[in-house]
């Protein structure tokens, strides 16, 4: 048995049962038998410029050549750290907020769930402690986002998780609002995903954010977005929030700031949140060893230059629009259900179990993930217009012969 465990697999599964990917270029990933598979998840949501792009590779090997890491604990700081958070701000709805940085969606997670209840007993709110989830939600695997995440079978199984976590269920803002009548005065912040992607690719519903937002404010909770897939162009703006109009009060990234070529995550602070915590000798005791990596930090600024330039945030409608024509085209011809997702995160729904439907584009060399009853297609955002055309018939290939 080989001493690698992979992570959300049976670990009794053989490693020489897993595909073994060797390269990558654009949307495509070759493995060690040689046979290809287009990219249908960006690998795992996460890389928005596609694979082998040698502007970031340089751009970090460049970086690691002059100073390869080191820490940005009180005193220090490094020039591509300052960098990277001055431009990831600067594409965010707060421009003039602040950035935390971590490596992982998890950290980002737990590290926006301390800020909320922070500023909560700063502010005096001894007793807002709550943190609301949303069923479906996903927000990583460390202990304070297993604990908020809305998907039961990923909290079960570890003894017990983190108190005062309340969950509202999905498109039903009457449920949220009887929630804070009730428990309001102890609610420290709601976190939600813009679009939710892992639970399952469910776009809100009309006003659903808006409404969080609202109460919130009536309240004095904050709202938290969990950004790690939706941030950097997926749903068609920069941030979800910018394509919903909802601003949080505190938003978390990872996965598309640097599609993956390193590790890189963060919590965007609204400019009143961090002033809240800004207070001359007050000292925010929390942070880790690799925040401001400056290779991450590299390959930030190298990324976000490339999705700039190559229009990639408008490149994802595209990517929507040519999608859509094709689901149009399946459900028309009786092959799908319906289907639902907007910009680049899209879940067809195909009626029945979606297992021997996805084992079979694997099959034909198309990489996507299978949910239920639901096919999920999440490209990198480079994706061609020919490569669209090959998961659709492949998804209509497989979902007639499976
Ligand atoms: C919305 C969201 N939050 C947090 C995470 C956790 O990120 P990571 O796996 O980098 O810890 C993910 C990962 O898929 C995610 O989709």
């Amino acid at each position: 048995m080989s001493a690698l465990l992979h992570p959300f697999a049976e670990p009794a599964k053989p490693e020489s049962d897993f595909i073994n990917i060797v390269s990558a270029t654009g949307s495509m990933l070759t493995a060690d038998d040689g046979k290809q598979y287009l990219d249908g998840m960006a690998s795992l949501w996460y890389c928005q410029v596609g694979h082998g792009r040698t502007e970031i590779i340089d751009a970090v090997t460049a970086q690691m050549h002059q100073l390869e890491a080191y820490s940005i604990f009180d005193p220090f700081t490094n020039p591509r750290a300052r960098e990277a958070a001055d431009l990831i701000v600067s594409k965010s709805p707060h421009p003039d907020g602040r950035v935390f940085l971590g490596c992982s969606g998890s950290e980002a997670v737990d590290s926006a769930l301390k800020l909320a209840r922070l500023v909560q007993q700063r502010r005096g709110a001894t007793d807002k402690q709550i943190i609301v989830r949303r069923t479906h939600g996903y927000h990583g695997t460390n202990v304070g986002g297993t604990s908020a995440q809305g998907i039961a079978p990923n909290r079960e199984g570890w003894g017990d998780l983190l108190p005062h976590v309340m969950e509202i269920p999905n498109g039903n803002i009457e449920e949220a609002s009887k929630l804070f009548a009730e428990h309001g005065d102890r609610i420290a912040a709601v976190i939600s995903e813009p679009v939710q992607g892992a639970g399952g690719v469910h776009v809100p519903e009309d006003g659903y954010l808006e409404g969080l937002r609202r109460l919130c404010d009536q309240h004095d909770s904050l709202l938290i977005f969990d950004e790690v897939i939706c941030g950097f162009g997926r749903t068609g703006s920069w941030f979800g929030a910018q394509t919903f109009g909802v601003t949080p009060d505190l938003m978390t990234f990872a996965k598309g700031v640097t599609s993956g070529y390193q590790p890189l995550s963060g919590v965007i602070l609204s400019r009143r949140i961090a002033d809240e915590i800004s207070e001359p000798g007050f000292l925010l005791r929390t942070g880790y060893t690799y925040a401001g990596h400056p290779a991450s930090c590299a390959a930030a600024v190298a990324n976000i230059g490339i999705i700039e330039s190559e229009g990639l945030v408008d490149r994802a409608s595209h990517i929507g629009r040519k999608s859509v024509e094709g689901f149009d085209a399946l459900v028309a011809d009786g092959l799908l259900a319906s289907y639902r997702g907007v910009a680049g995160v899209w879940a067809v729904e195909i009626g029945r179990d979606s297992a021997p439907v996805k084992a079979k584009m694997l099959e034909e060399g198309v990489i996507v993930r299978g949910m239920g009853e639901n096919i999920i297609w999440c490209p990198p955002l480079v994706v061609t217009d020919d490569e669209i055309g090959r998961f659709i018939e492949t998804l209509e290939k497989a979902i007639s012969v499976s």
